[in-house]
């Protein structure tokens, strides 16, 4: 076991969460105040990298959605910031440690369609790690999985299937594609568009990946959900800039984690089990 998950499990006087949630850029309000048990910063886990980015806060923060117990990273680190692609592994151990049962990670994301603007929510149903990073690299933690881990349900079906209904019944647009992971910290060309477009992929960006290849490794299923911030480069004639990213994804961020909530309260944890 980690040591963040002692001090969290100590703070939280083993309080074990349920679900897990990961906000990407831009999105933070994620807890109402009087929900919040305990927020912890990211300082004071020695297994959770210092997020370096404005838009995420970098704290650990355990709430209740409806009746499940949440634990919520307010911001993440990513590997252009320099950190080792083994070290954005050791959080999610943490989070299985701590007993979350399922990761719902969130992102902004640029389009790679035009049909899918600005403002879209897009449940990811599987990925293009075209980052040529992966946190698994190196000495397998037999602990938490095995050397070779399938990924054929990377993104799992049933719990997307199930976010699907509950934004059907509340009336969110919901689409659905593949994400691919670009490294940054530039915005790709529009040369790497076309070929992403080519590939298959529906949407681009920079995290995600990560953590999901370690969810799957560790046996915790994943949902995800990208926030589209923007049209792909060379998509249309404005020039893309994080600023535009973090105002797009607060535009967009009632519409996400009113979805998200809706799910956490309609999800039965036992409907199904990690891939592993
Ligand atoms: N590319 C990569 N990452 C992003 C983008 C993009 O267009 N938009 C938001 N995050």
């Amino acid at each position: 076991m980690f040591d963040s998950s002692k001090v969290f499990l100590e703070k939280s006087k083993n309080i074990t969460p349920d679900v897990a949630v990961i906000l990407g850029s831009g999105l933070t309000n994620f807890f109402d105040e009087s929900n919040i048990t305990f927020a912890i910063s990211y300082e004071h886990l020695p297994d959770f990298p210092q997020p370096t980015v404005t838009g995420h806060a970098g704290k650990l923060v355990l709430g209740k959605i409806g009746t499940k117990n949440t634990v919520c990273m307010y911001g993440r680190s990513h590997i252009y910031e320099g950190h080792e692609p083994q070290h954005l592994a050791k959080p999610i151990r943490v989070l299985k440690d701590i007993g979350c049962k399922l990761l719902i990670v969130t992102n902004a994301a640029g389009s790679l369609d035009q049909n899918m603007p600005a403002g879209s929510l897009m449940a990811i149903s599987d990925h293009i790690n075209w980052s040529g990073f992966n946190p698994l690299i190196g000495s397998n933690a037999d602990d938490y999985g095995p050397r070779f881990n399938d990924m054929s349900d990377g993104y799992n079906k049933e719990y997307r299937l199930k976010l699907l209904e509950v934004a059907k019944k509340i009336n969110q647009k919901l689409y659905e594609g593949i994400y691919c992971m670009y490294s940054g910290p530039n915005f790709e060309t529009p040369a790497e568009i076309q070929a992403l477009k080519v590939i298959g992929g529906n949407a681009v960006g920079m995290s995600t990946v990560p953590e999901v290849l370690v969810a799957n490794h560790c046996g915790i299923p994943v949902v995800a959900i990208s926030v589209i911030t923007n049209l792909a480069a060379g998509m249309n004639k404005t020039k893309l800039s994080h600023k535009e990213t973090l105002e797009n994804a607060a535009l967009a961020e009632s519409n996400i984690l009113n979805l998200i909530k809706n799910f956490i309260n309609d999800i039965n944890l036992d409907d199904t089990s990690g891939n592993n």
